[in-house]
């Protein structure tokens, strides 16, 4: 009976203990959109523009960055009926210099608003093996899909220190270790290094990071794109599903107001994110249990689905050589 008695209490100081180490590691306080000054780079097309318009029901101030003017008056144009004072549209390349993003977010911030939240979604892609990409592709990739968010998130964090609170979006990418996509992944990757190290600077400042891993969309590019690609790319593309950008941009809406760490979609995204979850901030008490517990069976299926990614691409090179 005494020993029953021991074990019970062993057994709930075990648990009480687990619960208290596994418990989050920080408390992002829940927000609404509404007033809020929310910047999004590359808002006027793709995810960004489905951004932007959800934004905008919900009330927010919203500013668009991008470099493209004829999209960037279309987008103003298709938007006026939500809100023709609370939308703000700037011309900028956000890669080029970090002087002159300050400048844009600092007019921006006079017309808008203390900037609150900053969507880093600014990103171009290229399905090319690490063979035929050349050294100034690379560099330009670094600059547009790593580079832009550094100077956005440089430029925006002195409004957001004043103000006692931030969100700082990154908007990387699924296919983050695929075949075809050298260029690509590795800059989507650096965003995920970025996010890690931001998070821990930034939490005492209550500013939150969030990291979202969209996976193929349903835009014309995506088709576009699709015809070019190498064979090996396709098939292993074909593996994961294809959104929609509306369906993305509602959950960046969802996770970012949650201040949720990542943001995954499709079965996929959920294996990869947990997968790499090793020494990544937490948000939730749940999600650090499903963490512990599954993350070795996990391993196992990502074992099974890369056997099955290598040997497509075997396969192809075996092809592609004899046609030569
Ligand atoms: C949002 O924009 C409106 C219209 O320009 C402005 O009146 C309001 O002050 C802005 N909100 C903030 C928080 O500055
Ligand atoms: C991509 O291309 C492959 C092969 O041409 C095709 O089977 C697939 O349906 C295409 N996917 C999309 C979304 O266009």
């Amino acid at each position: 009976m005494l020993l029953l008695l021991f074990s019970l209490v062993i057994g709930i100081i075990i648990v009480v203990g687990l619960f208290y180490l596994l418990r989050q590691l920080y408390n992002p306080p829940s927000i609404d959109f509404h007033d809020r000054h929310v910047i999004v780079t590359e808002g006027s097309n793709g995810i960004g523009k489905s951004l932007v318009k959800s934004l905008l029901i919900r009330g927010a101030n919203v500013t668009i960055l991008a470099r493209n003017e004829q999209h960037l008056c279309q987008c103003e144009s298709e938007l006026k009926s939500i809100s023709d004072n609370r939308l703000l549209s700037l011309s900028v390349d956000v890669s080029l210099s970090y002087e002159n993003v300050e400048q844009s977010i600092c007019r921006a911030c006079e017309k808008q608003g203390p900037v609150t939240v900053l969507i880093n979604n600014a990103g171009i892609y290229d399905a090319k093996s690490f063979d035929v990409t050349k050294p100034v592709e690379f560099e330009k990739m670094i600059r547009i899909n790593y580079l832009s968010a550094i100077y956005c998130t440089k430029a925006c964090r002195k409004y957001m220190y004043k103000m006692g609170y931030g969100q700082i979006v990154l908007v990387s990418s699924q296919a983050r270790q695929l075949d075809g996509y050298t260029s690509y992944c590795s800059t989507k990757f650096a965003l995920r290094g970025l996010a890690e190290a931001l998070q821990m600077e930034l939490a005492r400042s209550n500013i939150y990071v969030t990291t979202i891993y969209p996976p193929h969309l349903d835009t014309p590019e995506f088709t576009e794109e699709n015809k070019s690609k190498p064979v090996e790319t396709q098939l292993i593309s074909q593996t994961s599903s294809i959104v929609s950008t509306d369906l993305v941009a509602e959950n960046i809406i969802k996770q970012t107001l949650k201040g949720s760490f990542a943001c995954w979609f499709s079965i996929n995204g959920f294996l990869l994110t947990y997968l790499t979850s090793g020494t990544s901030s937490m948000t939730t008490l749940l999600e650090s249990i499903y963490q512990v517990t599954f993350v070795g069976l996990a391993r196992l299926i990502a074992i099974t689905l890369f056997r099955a990614f290598y040997s497509i691409v075997r396969n192809n090179r075996r092809q592609s050589s004899s046609t030569h």
